[in-house]
């Protein structure tokens, strides 16, 4: 058995429930979610023979940034509830495998505190209606070194999760949650998510900080345009691992539309949900993602093996990766085509 395919069943032993569910769980009725990983798995490849695949890159650079795999770790909250040390604990195992991590607005570890480990760092932020508190939150990220902005845009209301019982808010304590919010009076309305966005927001977050913007939850080609348009630096295809829209499509089907919208725009395409195996990953690669996010199995590997287990999820879905890249004839990640990759039988 895989050690990633362990994890989860060993993390549910250490978490409370409560945790537990909140980490795994989707919104409403829980379609998209169940189907995420599913969706991967329908793809089929076509591969290459005769190819020297002696020696194999997973090498490459997102937004300029050196990586040693094309495997960052997708922001989320809480994790505090899973290690002591929280996003800290996630960030070091992340730089030990030379990638990126997604930082959660909600974190409860300060920009400050992250920004000391010296691992590359993206803010994920979402709006919210008292723009003096995104704006600050902005400005001290920035100057904590954050070295891009992911708008969160697939929110413009929190995504109805169907609990009974005991849930994570009855259990999370102060300070493992919000670090980063500015000090202020601030009213459950200042806080509320924006609803009223439109792309503009993409060239204010550029201007106010002076960093790449990515815009995460984009699920359609023509959604994919107007970010490239308004000058989006990337977009994550991302149903926000089924917790937002339940019944949005599987990212694994929304991609190959959104990477041939904005093919030769320049603009980086990232996806996330349910990629859980190097397959998925080469799938992902040759429709035209530069690099994955995982999240809850980050989640999952940080809680069962703190930093060096987070470490030890990446290195393995490399390695996974590497043998795969080898499998279907492509030693570089640059030579990677969706022509590898067709429908179950298509
Ligand atoms: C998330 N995600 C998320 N996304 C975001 O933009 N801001 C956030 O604060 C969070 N928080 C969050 C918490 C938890 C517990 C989970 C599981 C997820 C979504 C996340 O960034 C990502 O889109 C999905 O998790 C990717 O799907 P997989 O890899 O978990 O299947």
């Amino acid at each position: 058995m895989r050690w990633i395919d362990t994890l989860e069943t060993a993390a549910a032993e250490r978490l409370p429930e409560a945790v537990h569910r909140y980490f795994r769980q989707g919104s409403a009725g829980g379609i998209s979610v169940g189907e995420a990983t599913a969706a991967w798995s329908t793809y089929r490849f076509r591969p290459h023979v005769l190819n020297d695949v002696s020696t194999v890159g997973l090498g490459t650079t997102v937004l300029g940034e050196p990586v040693d795999l094309p495997i960052l770790v997708a922001p989320s909250t809480m994790h505090r509830m899973a290690d002591p040390d929280g996003e800290l604990a996630m960030a070091r195992g992340v730089g030990a495998a030379k990638s990126v991590i997604g930082l959660s607005s909600n974190a409860g570890t300060t920009f400050g505190e992250l920004g000391k480990t010296g691992v590359p760092w993206w803010l994920q932020i979402y709006v919210v209606r008292n723009r003096e508190i995104t704006e600050r939150m902005l400005d001290a990220a920035v100057a904590a070194g954050a070295r891009a902005v992911v708008l969160t845009a697939d929110t413009p209301v929190v995504g109805r999760k169907e609990d009974d019982g005991e849930t994570v808010w009855d259990l999370v304590r102060p300070g493992q949650l919000l670090a980063n919010l500015p000090a202020g009076d601030w009213t459950d309305d200042d806080l509320a998510k924006a609803d009223d966005l439109n792309p503009d927001v993409i060239g204010r977050l550029a201007e106010r900080t002076g960093l790449p913007v990515v815009v995460k939850g984009v699920l359609r080609g023509d959604d994919a345009k107007r970010c490239a348009d308004a000058g989006a630096a990337g977009i994550i295809v991302s149903n926000h691992g089924g917790r937002q829209l339940d019944g949005s499509i599987p990212t694994a089907l929304a991609l190959p539309e959104v990477a041939e919208a904005v093919a030769g725009s320049g603009i980086e395409v990232y996806v996330d949900g349910g990629i859980r195996r190097g397959e998925h990953i080469l799938a992902a690669l040759a429709l035209g993602a530069r690099a994955v996010f995982v999240g809850r199995p980050a989640l999952w590997a940080l809680t069962v093996g703190s930093s060096a287990g987070v470490t030890r999820l990446l290195t393995d879905l490399g390695t996974e990766l590497d043998h795969a890249l080898r499998l279907v004839g492509i030693p570089s990640l640059s030579s990677l085509t969706p022509d590898l990759v067709t429908g179950r039988f298509a």
